[in-house]
C-alpha cells in the first residue's frame, strides 16, 4: 500500500461518528446522575461549596494562587465592581523534580515562598507595614489576604477552603499528599513565614473560569458551564442542590448557602467512562494508557487534552515509521527494506521519546496553508530532528494530526451536550432562569448569536491551550453538537462559547470573595 492509503487507514482510527457521540452522550448524562447521587463512580461530580454565580458588580482587593500545569501563578485582583477588574501577576515554572517529590511539604513550601516574593514586589508597604504590628500585636484581620486556591486536581471538598486531594493528574505524582487537605498544607507553610493571608477558598480551575465568566459576560443569563481544555480536561457547571443528593442527604456536611437552590459542581470529566464503555480506543490510546504514570484512569482526558494529544500523534507516526514497507520519512533513493540505511530521523528526535511530541504540532498541522505544507516540514526538521520531509510525509502528519484534534473535539462536545441536556437549558426559558442568581444587565455581547433572544442564550466559559489555539475546535465541536438529536440546529445556535480568560486569577478571587461573605455570615 502507498503512503496516502496507509495515511488514510490510521487517520480513520480516530473516526468518531455521529452514533458514537450520541451514545456517549447518553452515558455521561447516566453518569452525571450517578455521580450526584454516590460517592466513587467515574464522574466525581464533587459539590464545591460554590452557590451562585458572580453578577459583575463584585469589588475589592484579593489574591489567588493557581496549581494546575506548569506554571505556578500568584496575584492580586482587583476587581472594579464593573464587570471589571486589574490583574498583577508573576509566574514561575514549577520544577519538575517537585511534582514528582517525595513529602508535599516541599512542594508547598515553595508555593508560599513564591506567595512572600510577590508580596515584597508588589504589596510591599502592606506586608512591611503587617510584619512591623504583628510584632507589636497590633496587626487586624482585615489586613489580612483573602486568597483563592486554585488548585486543578481532583480534590473531594469538604469546605469552601477544605477538600482532601483524590488523585493526582497531568504528570504529578507525590504519593504523601494524596488524603490530604490541601488548603492546610498550603496553609502551614504560608504561616511559617508570618504572611498575611488566608486561604479563604479553594477553587478547580472549571469553577475559576465559570466564575471568571460569569463575572465578565454582559447579559442576562448567568454562566451554565466553565470548561478547560488545556494540559487537562474538565468542566464544571451549575447544578440544582436538590438533585445533588449525596450531599443535601448528609448532616456532617461543611456550611454553604442553600438560598440560591444552586450549587456548582465540578464533574471531574478527565475521568469519564474509564471502563471505555463508550468511548474509542485504538492502539496508540492503549499504549499510551499502559505507559503513563495512572493507567486506567482519566481516560477522557487522555483522549482529548494537551498533555496527550502529541504523544498520541507521535504513537501513530512512528507505528508506520517502524514498518519497513511504508515510506515515511525514509530518503527515496535509499534501498527500501534497510530501515537504519534510510531514516531521516536524527539522533534525539522527539518522534522517538515517550512525549517526545508535543500538542502544538497539532495546532501547526491544522493551521499550515502553504504550498506543499512548508511549515510543517520546517518544524519537523527544526524541532522534532526530521530532515528533508516530502509533501507527502508532511500531508500523512497532517492528516493523522487532524484526524486526533477532530476527535478530542468532538468527545469534548459530548461533555457539552450531556450538560446541557441534564440541566434542562434547552426548554424555552422560564421566568425563574431569567431573574435568577444573575440580575438581567447589560446586551448582548459581540461574541453571540445575534438571532437568539438573550434569556436563551446558554452561555459556557472555556479556557485552555487546545480552545484557545487549535483552528478550528470549535467549529467541530458545533458540528458534534448539531448531530446530537435533542440539540440539533436550533440547540447548537443557542450555544455561546467564550473564552474566559483568568478563571483561576479573577474566578478564585471571586470565590475567596463570596467565602468571606459566608464566613462573616456564620460568625
Ligand atoms: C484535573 C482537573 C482540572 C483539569 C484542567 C484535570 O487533570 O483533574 O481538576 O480541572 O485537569 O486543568
Amino acid at each position: 500500500m502507498g503512503l496516502a492509503q496507509e495515511a488514510k487507514r490510521v487517520a480513520d482510527e480516530f473516526d468518531f461518528g455521529p452514533d458514537a457521540v450520541r451514545k456517549a452522550v447518553k452515558e455521561f448524562i447516566r453518569e452525571m446522575d450517578e455521580g450526584l447521587q454516590k460517592e466513587g463512580t467515574e464522574l466525581s461530580q464533587i459539590p464545591t461549596y460554590v452557590t451562585a454565580v458572580p453578577n459583575g458588580t463584585e469589588k475589592g482587593l484579593y489574591m489567588a494562587v493557581d496549581l494546575g500545569g506548569t506554571n505556578f501563578r500568584v496575584c492580586s485582583i482587583q476587581l472594579h465592581g464593573n464587570t471589571t477588574f486589574s490583574l498583577t501577576q508573576s509566574k514561575v515554572p514549577i520544577p519538575r523534580e517537585l511534582m514528582v517529590a517525595k513529602t508535599s511539604k516541599e512542594l508547598f513550601s515553595f508555593l508560599a515562598k513564591q506567595i512572600e516574593e510577590f508580596l515584597k514586589l508588589h504589596h510591599e508597604d502592606h506586608f512591611t507595614g503587617y510584619l512591623r504590628r504583628r510584632q507589636t500585636g497590633e496587626h487586624k484581620e482585615e489586613e489580612i489576604f483573602n486568597l483563592g486556591f486554585t488548585f486543578s486536581f481532583p480534590v473531594q471538598q469538604i469546605g469552601i477552603n477544605k477538600g482532601l486531594l483524590m488523585r493526582w493528574t497531568k504528570g504529578f505524582d507525590i504519593q504523601e499528599a494524596v488524603g490530604q487537605d490541601v488548603c492546610a498544607l498550603l496553609q502551614t507553610e504560608i504561616d511559617a513565614l508570618h504572611l498575611p493571608v488566608r486561604v479563604a477558598a479553594l477553587v478547580n480551575d472549571t469553577v475559576g473560569t465559570l466564575m471568571a465568566r460569569s463575572y465578565t459576560s454582559p447579559g442576562k443569563t448567568g454562566t451554565l458551564l466553565g470548561a478547560i481544555f488545556g494540559t487537562g480536561t474538565n468542566g464544571a457547571y451549575v447544578e440544582k442542590l436538590d438533585k445533588v443528593t449525596k450531599l443535601t442527604s448528609k448532616a456532617d456536611v461543611g456550611a454553604y448557602d442553600k438560598s440560591t437552590g444552586d450549587m456548582i459542581v465540578n464533574t471531574e470529566w478527565g475521568s469519564f467512562d474509564n471502563s471505555l464503555r463508550t468511548l474509542p480506543n485504538t492502539p496508540y490510546d492503549i499504549e499510551l494508557d499502559a505507559k503513563s504514570v495512572n493507567p486506567g484512569i482519566q481516560m477522557f482526558e487522555k483522549r482529548i487534552s494537551g498533555m496527550f494529544l502529541g504523544e498520541i500523534l507521535r504513537l501513530a507516526l512512528l507505528g508506520l515509521y517502524n514498518d519497513p514497507n511504508i515510506p515515511l520519512f525514509r530518503d527515496e533513493n535509499s534501498a527500501q527494506n534497510d530501515v537504519h540505511s534510510t531514516t531521516q530521523i536524527h539522533p534525539g528526535s522527539g518522534l522517538m521519546k515517550q512525549w517526545g511530541i508535543d500538542t502544538s504540532l497539532l495546532s501547526i498541522c491544522a493551521g499550515d496553508q502553504s504550498p506543499g505544507y512548508r511549515v510543517i516540514r520546517q518544524t519537523l526538521d527544526n524541532e522534532y530532528g526530521i530532515s528533508a520531509v516530502s509533501a507527502e510525509d508532511a500531508e500523512t502528519v497532517r492528516e493523522i494530526a487532524a484526524a486526533i484534534g477532530r476527535r478530542a473535539a468532538r468527545l469534548s462536545a459530548v461533555a457539552i451536550a450531556a450538560i446541557v441536556i441534564e440541566t434542562g437549558r434547552l426548554k424555552p426559558a422560564t421566568t425563574e432562569q431569567k431573574d435568577g442568581v444573575n440580575p438581567p444587565r447589560g446586551n448582548v455581547e459581540s461574541e453571540g448569536k445575534g438571532d437568539v433572544p438573550e434569556e436563551e442564550v446558554i452561555d459556557i466559559g472555556v479556557d485552555g491551550s487546545l480552545v484557545e489555539f487549535y483552528p478550528g475546535f470549535e467549529d467541530h465541536v458545533r458540528q458534534a453538537l448539531r448531530e446530537v438529536e435533542e440539540i440539533g440546529t436550533e440547540g447548537e445556535k443557542r450555544v455561546r462559547i467564550g473564552i474566559a480568560k483568568d478563571g483561576s486569577g479573577v474566578g478564585a478571587a471571586l470565590i475567596a470573595l463570596v467565602a468571606g461573605r459566608v464566613a462573616d455570615d456564620t460568625d
